[in-house]
């Protein structure tokens, strides 16, 4: 008799679910991903007991029929994308319909939705991809969602949890890393009750840092805004005495999605060249937008990586736009502090002309570099000397280190990787 048989669906999708949610963070991203490509203006997102005990998302969005609640929960269910021709948005925008599907496997979800056509609500109660109960509801236009037992059926999964302060701070980097690419989103994040972090959807990034960061930080931001042949960067980058000696303030995005790369690592650190001292890090916020043909991100959805096909103009790119955040807005700080007009016209004129000046001086100096060295041997040079630094800040445990090192007498708070 053969010895090969097929896996069942709930065990496929356990499978998955091992690899897309690791932790009661990944749940979170996941449903706030879908709260915002539903075009929710509001997402509130409150958490037990660091999400172990129950997680649950409540969205002001265009909600989903009942009909689609109970397929969204089956393997491969989106309504992303309709035919293969789509393809190309599943690579880019990481859309395979597979969240739901791996999260009611391997937890009890409940779910509730009302779209804005119809008189009533409807919800489905999902357990290890099962569908235990379903009924017309009353509820707002939105979808709210609620996980429980998480992991209940995944042992292994389980005991891998960390205490719940560390989750906690992990939900905390997720939320945060949203809330600072969706300044026209209200996100509220509570933890038993108490507020962790929230936004107000005002669009203003300054007022996001501001909440997040505090007020010694969010006055020293300046504002990004570069166009580098079809790319555009945009964000803030903060002056260098708000520099610090991680790069836990270095925040990157490409095209919304948050990611880690190297290259907009060593971009950074030849923009930030000459004005830091060694070992420091200069704030940063940015996002690139590009073609989504022109980066490679990872189709698994868990992995913040991505490929760049032109990645030395992306390097280029970012640095340019950092460069020139940094010399324009000390032009305009400038101005602020002249006093006598007259000498005010003739100051602006010189302090705009040698800002110009510099700036080309560096763009001279970059190109005379790459000349000499080729810009791949130059991009090589700049990431293996972030190599080490980078190699911190891929370590999730050093979150937890650094949180026992400094909270090990003290009451148990949270740590994010924001707020250490
Ligand atoms: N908060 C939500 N509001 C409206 N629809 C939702 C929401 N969450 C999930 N859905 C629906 O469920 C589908 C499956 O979600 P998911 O498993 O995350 O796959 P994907 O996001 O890749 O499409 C989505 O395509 C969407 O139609
Ligand atoms: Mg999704």
């Amino acid at each position: 008799m053969g010895k090969i048989v097929l896996l069942d669906e709930l065990t496929i999708n356990k499978i998955a679910a091992g690899e897309v949610i690791e932790r009661p963070a990944s749940v979170v991203k996941e449903l706030i991903e879908n709260s915002i490509d539903a075009g929710a203006k509001n997402i509130s997102i409150e958490i037990e007991n660091g999400g172990i005990a129950k997680i649950r998302i409540i969205d002001d969005g265009k909600g989903i029929e009942p009909d689609d609640m109970k397929i969204a929960f089956e393997r491969h269910a989106t309504s992303k994308i309709r035919v293969a021709d789509d393809l190309e948005a599943v690579r880019t925008m990481g859309f395979r319909g597979e969240a739901l599907a791996s999260i009611g496997a391997i937890s009890k979800v409940t779910m509730t939705s009302r779209t804005e056509d119809s008189e009533t609500g409807y919800e489905v109660v999902i357990e290890a991809g099962n569908i235990i109960a379903e009924d017309v509801v009353a509820c707002p236009v939105g979808t709210s969602i609620t996980v429980e037992k998480l992991f209940f059926n995944t042992p292994v999964r389980y005991k891998f949890l960390k205490k719940d302060y560390t989750e906690l701070g992990y939900i905390e980097d997720v939320v945060i890393d949203q809330s600072l690419i969706n300044a026209d989103i209200a996100i509220k994040l509570t933890n038993n009750g108490k507020v962790i972090t929230k936004t107000n959807g005002s669009g203003d990034l300054k007022n996001i840092v501001y909440g997040i960061f505090g007020k010694d930080i969010a006055g020293a931001i300046l504002e990004v805004n570069y166009k580098f042949e079809d790319m555009e960067v945009t964000g803030v980058v903060g002056k260098p005495e708000i520099a610090r000696s991680n790069r836990r303030n270095q925040i990157f995005y490409v095209n919304k999605r948050f990611v880690k790369d190297k290259t907009l690592l060593a971009s950074a650190d030849q923009a930030f060249k000459g004005m830091l001292p060694i070992g420091k890090f200069g704030f940063l916020i940015l996002n690139l937008n590009l073609n989504p043909k022109k980066v490679d991100v990872n189709v698994h959805p868990a992995k913040l990586e991505v490929r760049f096909t032109e990645e030395g103009n992306v390097y280029k790119a970012v640095m340019y736009a950092i460069k020139e955040g940094l010399l324009n807005n000390s032009l305009v700080s400038n101005i602020d502090s002249f006093e006598a007009a007259e000498v005010e016209e003739v100051e602006v004129t010189n302090k705009a002309k040698e800002a110009k000046e510099a700036n080309e001086e560096i763009h001279e100096q970059i190109k005379t570099k790459e000349k000499k060295f080729g810009l791949v041997d130059l991009f090589k040079k700049v990431s293996k000397d972030t190599e080490k630094d980078y190699g911190d800040y891929k370590d999730d445990n050093l979150i937890e280190q650094l949180y026992n090192a400094k909270y090990k007498t003290e009451d148990k708070s949270r740590s994010s990787k924001y707020r250490s």
